[in-house]
């Protein structure tokens, strides 16, 4: 696990140095991305981003002056410097806030500080949120859901977008640009100096869009919904997310219908995953068994130690897997911690209609496996329609083996059947 980062990002940087180096790119003739890059960010709360990631903010450069959401508080001057390549950050008459989580709003009290005749425009939830986190009454501008607010030559229109992620999360459209902010939704955790998801593979930039689904909106889906078909009706030219690379034309039907996907839990029902920890190895017999069961019935198959495997990476594949077993040994009448760990990580992201199965092997108590299958099984746990467990007392032999595949086979076939 890596320690969350804690110091200022450019304390080997001057401020004239950070101007030269940090440059702001143009999307549109009048509109810039200014955010900040965090390339040693390793750790999201619990969310392994091993590729780093960014918080973006936008500048629009019409008759009233815009900053769209702001960066973590040590990437402040970054902001600013990038802001400074274009214009004196003094002349911003409005701050648009979409999100009050501290990766976007962290550096808002400093940009206050430069900007005490600036007009902030969130929702009320926003409001809130800010003054809360912040405990500061800013010269706050409140807007609803279908707000418009003119700019000059463009326009901003507002839609909130409650718990998705938290419940003052809004996401900004500029109509004569055809551009939608989208905040957290669509973002990817990836750090690069390419700002367009064109520019990078884009099986890499899914797989973390993905990964940034399964790990935060996840719980929300049915918001989701609903914020799709709200932004249907929209023409979209560019979708420019808080967090990674901007979506082009060419990518949006993509990242889109990602989204529906995962929004409304399609897959074509063939995916398992195994995930277990284990002690002597005799859980690992099994869960190979159980694998091998999966495999041959045309289910695809990972097996997934938690010892050499991150939770937030194993919510990646949670997202298409239908078949989720979960193995642990006996271990001071309870499961393993790295297990108990997963789940309760699991149950908290609440991934819907998956058939779960609880296995393991035991000494003399064999605790685990009713622990498993109370913890996967149990609607107010994880809550997910449960196979038979299997447990095997110490280690299994090749006719266990042989047994527990064949009764899975039968019971998995059935499942198969009823799809
Ligand atoms: Fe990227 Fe919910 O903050």
């Amino acid at each position: 696990m890596y320690p969350e980062k804690q110091s200022e990002s450019f304390v080997i940087f001057n401020s004239k140095e950070i101007k030269r180096i940090m440059k702001a790119l143009k999307l549109r003739e009048g509109i810039y991305w200014v955010g900040g890059i965090d390339w040693d960010l390793r750790n999201f709360h619990g969310y392994l981003t091993q590729r780093g990631s960014t918080y973006n903010a936008y500048l629009i450069i019409d008759e009233k002056i815009t900053l769209i959401d702001n960066v973590k508080s040590y990437l402040f001057e970054e902001l600013i410097a990038r802001i400074s390549d274009i214009i004196d950050p003094s002349q911003i008459d409005i701050l648009i806030q979409n999100h009050v989580e501290m990766d976007h709003s962290g550096g808002l009290p400093k940009t206050l500080e430069l900007l005490p005749n600036a007009t902030l425009y969130t929702n009320a939830a926003g409001i809130k949120g800010l003054k809360l986190h912040y405990k500061k009454d800013w010269n706050f501008a409140e807007i609803k859901s279908g707000d418009t607010l003119k700019l000059g030559k463009r326009s901003l229109t507002f839609l909130t977008t409650p718990m998705v992620h938290w419940p003052d999360n809004m996401v900004t459209y500029c109509p004569e640009e055809e551009i939608l902010f989208s905040n957290d939704a669509f973002g990817q955790h990836i750090a690069s100096s390419e700002r367009l998801a064109r520019e990078l593979p884009i099986g890499i930039v899914l797989e973390e869009a993905k990964k940034y689904y399964a790990n935060i909106v996840l719980p929300y889906s049915k918001q989701v919904q609903k914020v799709l078909d709200a932004a249907a009706p929209l023409s979209i030219k560019m979708i420019c997310p808080s967090h990674g690379v901007i979506w082009t034309e060419e990518n949006i039907p993509l990242i889109l219908k990602a989204y529906k996907d995962w929004a409304y839990n399609v897959s074509d029902g063939h995916n398992g995953l195994v995930i277990y920890d284990t002690m002597w190895k005799s859980t690992q017999m099994i869960a190979v068994a159980i694998h091998e069961t999966f495999e041959k019935l045309g289910i695809r198959s990972k097996l997934l130690n938690l010892q050499t495997n991150h939770i937030s990476d194993i919510m990646t594949d949670i997202i298409e897997a239908r078949f989720i077993a979960v193995g642990s040994p006996t271990l001071n009448s309870s499961i393993l911690p790295t297990v108990a760990a997963f789940i309760y990580y699991l149950k908290g992201l609440s991934p819907k209609d998956r058939i779960g199965l609880a296995f393991g092997s035991y000494g003399w108590g064999g605790q685990s496996i009713p622990i498993l299958q109370q913890l996967l099984g149990d609607p107010k746990e994880c809550g997910f329609e449960m196979l038979e467990p299997i447990k095997v007392q110490y280690i299994p032999s090749a006719e266990d083996l042989e047994n527990i595949k064949q009764k899975l086979n039968e019971e998995l076939k059935t499942k198969l059947e009823e799809q």
